[in-house]
């Protein structure tokens, strides 16, 4: 009787041991599964640390078709509140969904970071990491917008990067882009096919030799304003870190487009994103994309002109 007791007993100690261990894979197992599935958050967990603001959103619940990219800087605040009121407003164009978010680099002033911080609160639309904003550091603005594109955004169809001072008309825009019935390696905007390096020191766009050896730049789009397929984001993003720094944004992602052989091309027959700024007339502007050098006022008034001038002919 003793000796059954203690095999019962025994026999009750392994079950229980064996339960135990199993109990422990299966959780062990369990971390495991859990990793596997949900590493595309874990891994843009990791990426949301190298931003220092960004918009919590979900483009696949509800993917744009097209994602305005706004390099500005902390102080033009103005600019970025007239932006969201005309052409930056999110909005349904037909069935097709435009965002638009604004890139920043790191702030100096602790006031107007503070007021950032607010207005990414408030409008959820600021993308921001920490790299000295400076002019010439606008390649890295343009760098970090793609790469937030690849990793928070990549079921947008097409992205455009553009400036705060532009005029951008996202419905003409749009129906062009729809009418290109084209939605991977597309790369459009002001095409520059020959343009040389500036000589002269005292430009702006002044590049010693050291800087850039060659006679004539690579193809590019005028920075103003440029429009790309989604598969073209994952391609610069590729190739960004093994073309060397330039500090000239717009030739940069042309360095980067020749080396993943994408051909620049027009949206139009006729010329539609222009780097100047064209003369304002109710038909010109419903037929253009881009228009340079307009400031807050002028874009509150023509955006305005346009929407209450909708039923009239050209
Ligand atoms: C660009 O940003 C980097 C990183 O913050 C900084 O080291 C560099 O000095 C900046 N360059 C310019 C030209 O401001
Ligand atoms: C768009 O392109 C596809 C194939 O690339 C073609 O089958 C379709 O007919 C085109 N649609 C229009 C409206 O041109
Ligand atoms: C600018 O270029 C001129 C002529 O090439 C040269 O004499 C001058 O020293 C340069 N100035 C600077 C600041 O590099
Ligand atoms: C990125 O580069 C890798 C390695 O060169 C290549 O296998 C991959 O297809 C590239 N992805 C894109 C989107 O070009």
């Amino acid at each position: 009787m003793l000796r059954l007791k203690w095999i019962f007993a025994t026999t009750l100690l392994i079950f229980c041991f064996g339960f135990c261990v199993l109990l422990l894979n299966l959780q062990d197992f369990c971390t495991i599964c859990r990793k596997r599935i949900y590493s595309p958050s874990l891994r843009s967990a990791t990426v949301r640390e190298t931003f220092q603001l960004r918009p919590k959103i979900q483009c696949e619940r509800n993917p744009p078709f097209l994602v305005l990219l706004v390099t500005t800087t902390h102080s033009q605040k103005e600019a970025r509140n007239v932006i969201r009121q005309t052409w930056g407003k999110e909005r349904l164009i037909g069935d097709k969904l435009v965002s638009t978010y604004f890139l920043l680099g790191a702030g100096t002033n602790p006031r107007l970071q503070g007021e950032l911080t607010g207005e990414s609160n408030t409008y959820n639309d600021i993308i921001q990491r920490d790299f000295i904003d400076s002019y010439y550091n606008l390649t890295l603005k343009t760098i970090m917008g793609i790469e937030w594109i690849c990793t928070h955004c990549p079921q947008t169809t097409f992205v455009m990067k553009t400036d705060t001072d532009m005029f951008v008309n996202p419905l003409y825009l749009v129906e062009l882009l729809v009418k290109k019935n084209q939605t991977t390696d597309v790369f459009t905007g002001s095409l520059r096919l020959h343009d040389a390096p500036i000589r002269n020191n005292h430009s702006k766009y002044y590049i010693s030799t050291t800087e850039y050896p060659l006679a004539k730049y690579p193809p590019f789009c005028s920075g103003t304003g440029y429009v790309f397929s989604v598969d073209v984001a994952q391609k610069i993003q590729n190739v960004s870190s093994t073309v060397p720094f330039f500090k000239l944004e717009d030739v940069f992602v042309g360095m980067c487009l020749e080396k993943v052989n994408i051909n620049l091309q027009n949206l139009h027959t006729k010329p539609t994103f222009h780097a100047y700024k064209k003369p304002f007339t109710i038909c010109n502007y419903r037929k253009l994309v881009t228009s340079h050098g307009v400031r807050p006022r002028e874009l509150y008034l023509f955006w305005d002109v346009l929407r209450r001038s909708r039923d009239e002919q050209c």
